[in-house]
């Protein structure tokens, strides 16, 4: 039996306990959240970071042909352009064609905003822009409203599917009437697609891909990495000031995980999706204010001077290194007439953020150079913001941290340990940060399945942390994202592929932990013997006068527990949401959800003292309202 403890002082939790881990790996930045249509849209390099090449571009029209043109670019950031030579051609038509990542995909009565530069010579009359089935039915058009000249200009337009159905087989195409044009060149650089975006953003979010991150309910959002802050080289780090202003000065890098960043969605963008809210839940319980007063908190993980081929910038380099970070800082807090702040401005936010976390470097275990590297970015970092929290991701002596980043990427028996590993761990007013959690089922990292193992070893760990809520404060699972066949890290928690998303039961145990919130950990005493194969917390959360109950089985069998409320009340029917499945190896897939949230009404014998049956192999929240 449990008895719950409200009769006896609970542990505070953190305000930000859940929320999310994210970098470009498993393909999921350029092809996956950033909602940018086409691939090698700015011709700076090839998909495997070498020399630029025309590649995912065809020619349309009988005689037409495509060139990667080196004398023709755009500017300093775009060298280069994509050359279209016009011959005429029996259907009259003559372009360019972009096939997207890996496909591309048209949804019915879908809106598309289209731009790029172009400019000719040799024809001066309007392009048609279009998206195309792949044996050519037009299933949206536009013309631009300009025409072309001898110099680039940007030319916009809007378009709207007239498609019965989803598909992904599909092209955008820029073309013109080959008689007209005939003889002549036309130099394209810096394309852009999108269809609707997470909350309308320009240059925005794929919307399906950003409300599976809403539905984490996440409270903080740590980026841009992982290893792919840290660059295989320190030259191929991820360089804040590449990442910001109008697209056509964004400069791409290669990434850590072996394919080209455009970088695309860059600093300010990673900004804007702090904004990411959980209306949804917050507004449908009317247990909270409205969601415009609830922000997610960005977690800045900025570049500490070692890259992953083990390469440290020594001691005596650091300096521009520092600088650089300062510099990022004073863009994104500084005031819209500073320096960088100003640049910001530029960029259409004339708003300072707020950035409260500061990380610095990723996994800084791997070195042994941390300990300068550490002192160096923390004294100047605290100087100029004191009161930002610092995280520290490895052991080190020369200066104290505020918060600690340990990530766990183990299997189920290890996460059963793990269970308790803060249990007696020194509370000296730092906290811990699980950076990156994941529970693999054969070996880490390569194709273990994300069934309902994961999932109930996730609920294992994260039941765990939150018995030590005191401690551990924020807590964010990785990978974040799959693109399905691209996968470089296994498990993921979200997969999705061209035309759709859907998720893992480690998703739906995160979920679940994350929306039913305690601000308080209550005491739970026992008297069945240790834990396993059920693992418990207990919480309660004044606000909502809610008790939640969370509880993993990974037994085989059902477990019927009795359950006294000690100092409470609630109200007689409880909610139970369960995550279940009868077998440990069951997973989710495009075509099939195994497991999922299920949500069941119970009676309670009193108000104080009931039975729950857990079943076996759950995950299960139990919601009762204090009286
Ligand atoms: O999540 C995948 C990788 O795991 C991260 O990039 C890195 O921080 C960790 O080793």
């Amino acid at each position: 039996s449990l008895t719950i403890r409200n009769d006896i002082p609970g542990n505070a939790t953190s305000p930000i306990q859940y929320g999310m881990m994210y970098e470009d790996i498993n393909r999921c930045g350029d092809s996956g959240i950033y909602g940018h249509m086409l691939r090698n849209w700015n011709f700076q390099a090839s998909d495997a970071g070498e020399k630029p090449t025309t590649e995912f571009w065809s020619a349309i029209g009988d005689g037409s042909s495509i060139e990667l043109d080196i004398k023709n670019g755009l500017n300093d950031a775009n060298t280069n352009s994509l050359r279209l030579d016009v011959a005429d051609s029996t259907t009259r038509k003559a372009g360019v064609s972009n096939e997207g990542w890996w496909g591309l995909r048209v949804q019915p009565g879908e809106k598309y905003q289209a731009s790029f530069f172009a400019k000719s010579t040799g024809y001066t009359g309007p392009l048609n822009v279009t998206l195309e089935t792949s044996d050519g039915t037009v299933v949206a058009s536009a013309a631009t409203s300009e025409s072309l000249t001898d110099e680039f200009q940007k030319f916009e337009v809007s378009l709207e599917s007239t498609a019965s159905d989803v598909s992904i087989d599909n092209l955008f195409v820029v073309s013109v009437d080959s008689a007209e044009a005939a003889g002549s060149s036309i130099y394209f650089q810096v394309f852009s697609l999108f269809g609707e975006t997470f909350e309308g953003r320009e240059n925005g979010l794929r919307k399906d891909l950003a409300e599976s991150m809403q539905g984490l309910n996440p409270s903080f959002f740590r980026f841009p990495g992982g290893n792919n802050l840290e660059g295989q080289t320190i030259d191929t780090r991820w360089k804040w000031n590449e990442t910001i202003g109008p697209l056509e000065d964004r400069l791409g890098r290669m990434g850590d995980w072996s394919y080209w960043n455009t970088n695309g969605q860059g600093l300010l963008d990673y900004m804007y999706l702090v904004s990411l809210q959980y209306c949804l839940f917050r507004s449908h319980r009317k247990q909270y204010k409205m969601c415009e007063d609830f922000k997610i908190e960005p977690i800045l993980d900025v570049y500490a001077g070692y890259s992953l081929t083990g390469v440290s910038v020594p001691e005596s380099d650091l300096e521009p290194y520092i600088q650089e970070v300062l510099n990022e800082l004073e863009y994104l807090t500084g005031p819209a007439d500073s320096t960088f702040g100003s640049l910001r401005a530029a960029d259409g936010r004339e708003k300072p953020f707020n950035i409260n976390y500061i990380e610095i470097g990723n996994e800084d275990w791997f070195s042994d150079t941390y300990e300068y590297r550490y002192k160096a970015f923390y004294d100047a970092i605290t100087a100029a913001y004191p009161k930002a929290k610092i995280i520290s991701t490895a052991d080190q002596k020369s200066r104290l941290w505020d918060i600690f980043d340990d990530h766990y990427y183990a299997n189920i028996t290890e996460m059963k340990s793990l269970f308790s590993k803060y249990d007696n761990y020194v509370r000296n007013n730092t906290a811990i940060f699980i950076g990156e959690y994941g529970t693999h089922v054969n070996g880490c990292c390569n194709g273990s399945p994300a069934n309902l193992e994961a999932g109930l070893g996730d609920a294992i760990f994260l039941t765990g942390m939150e018995r030590n809520a005191d401690l551990v404060h924020m807590i964010a699972y990785a990978p974040m994202f799959k693109r399905e066949g691209h996968e470089q890290w296994n498990p993921d928690l979200i997969h999705f592929d061209t035309e759709t998303v859907w998720h893992t039961p480690g998703y739906y145990v995160l979920s679940e932990w994350s929306k039913n919130r305690a601000d308080t950990i209550l005491q739970v005493d026992h008297t069945d013997g240790e834990f396993g194969p059920l693992y418990w917390v207990a919480g309660s959360n004044k606000e909502t006068k809610q008790v939640f109950i969370k509880v993993a089985n990974i037994g085989d069998s059902e477990q019927t527990v009795s359950i006294n409320l000690k100092s409470l009340a609630v109200h007689t029917e409880g909610i139970a949401r369960v995550i279940t499945g009868d077998s440990l190896d069951l997973e989710n897939s495009k075509d099939k959800i195994n497991v999922k949230p299920e949500e069941y009404i119970f009676n309670l014998n009193s108000a104080s003292d009931f039975e729950y049956t857990f079943s076996a192999y759950s995950a299960t929240v139990l919601v009762l309202h204090i009286q």
